[in-house]
This record gives C-alpha cells, structure tokens and sequence, in this order.
C-alpha cells in the first residue's frame, strides 16, 4: 500500500496526544509549558502517531515518541522519529537527546547510542523529562544530527 506520509505541528493542549501518551504511560504532566514542539504523524489522513521535540540551542530532547497503538509495528515509529529529527536539524540541533525505559533497542536501530547519564549537557537534564517526570532509571541516548 503506497504511503502518503504527513507531519504537522499539534498544540499541547491536543486531546488525542493526550490520550494516546496516556495510553503508552509517556509523561504528560509538562505538554503545555512553553518550548515544548509537538507534531503529529499521518498516513493518507489517518492520525498514526506522535512526537516532540524540546529545542536548547545546538542540544534538543527528542519526547512523546508514540504510535497509535493499532498502527504500529509498520514503520510509524521510525517514520515519526526520523520527520521530527527533520525538524531539529532545521532548527540548527547537532544533538538530539533522549530518554527511555524500555524502547532501548528501537532507538538504537535509529542510530541512538547511550550515553552517560551524568555526562549530559545541563539543559538535557534540566528538563522536567530528565530532572522529575522520566524514572531515574531511564537511560539516556544522542545522536549527532547533520543538516
Ligand atoms: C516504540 C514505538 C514508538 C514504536 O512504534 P512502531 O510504529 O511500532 O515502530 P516501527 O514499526 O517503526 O518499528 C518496529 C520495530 O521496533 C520494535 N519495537 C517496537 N517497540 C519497541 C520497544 N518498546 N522496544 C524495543 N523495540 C521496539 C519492534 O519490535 C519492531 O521491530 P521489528 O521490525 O524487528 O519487528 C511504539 O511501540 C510505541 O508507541 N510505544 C509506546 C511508547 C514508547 O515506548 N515510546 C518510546 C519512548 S519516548
């Protein structure tokens, strides 16, 4: 089935982000404070998934990866990841941060290597993903971003 892919910017305040964040038990506590981007993924109309990107200067915190829970294992998640990455790098970003619990090796693939924790730059780990609303066991990964 030939694909019609589709990312555009999604409000915070979004209900189904909201709901579909929920769902997946991604942190939602943060979506409307300032400086947070989200964007949502289509597929010939139909809402897919979602991601966010948080923007400091050359550093970006990648968040709220998520694919409806229906659409995924067909490429949504890759596809999202790889759009808002688009986003970063027209943003100027050289390295996109992330953290996570349990999609380790998805990230991986999408060439994410973990870091340190401790080693990230200070406006990484001052965000409330980082700072109080991931589990301190979420570990961090980076990829270099090229424009
Ligand atoms: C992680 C997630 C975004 C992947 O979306 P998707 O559309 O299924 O991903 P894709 O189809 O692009 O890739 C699928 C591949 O990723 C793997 N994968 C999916 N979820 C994974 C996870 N949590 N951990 C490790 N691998 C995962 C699948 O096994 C599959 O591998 P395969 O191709 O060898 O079968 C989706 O499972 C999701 O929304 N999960 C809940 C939210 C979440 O954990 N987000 C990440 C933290 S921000």
């Amino acid at each position: 089935m030939s694909r019609q892919l589709d990312l555009q910017p999604v409000a915070g305040t979004d209900g189904d982000l909201l709901a579909t964040l929920q769902a997946a038990s991604l942190p939602t506590d943060d979506l409307t404070e300032s400086g947070r981007n989200f964007f949502q993924l289509s597929d010939q109309g139909r809402k897919v998934g979602f991601g966010g990107l948080e923007i400091y200067g050359q550093h970006a915190l990648l968040r709220s990866v998520v694919v409806v829970p229906e659409h995924r294992g067909h490429g949504y998640g890759a596809a999202v990841t790889n759009l808002v990455l688009d986003q970063a790098i027209g943003h100027g970003v050289r390295t996109v941060y992330l953290l996570t619990v349990s999609a380790t090796s998805f990230f991986q693939r999408l060439g994410f290597a973990q870091v340190d924790r401790a080693a990230g730059p200070a406006a990484i780990l001052q965000t409330r993903q980082a700072a109080s609303l991931c589990p301190a066991s979420a570990a961090l990964f980076a990829r270099t971003i090229k424009g």
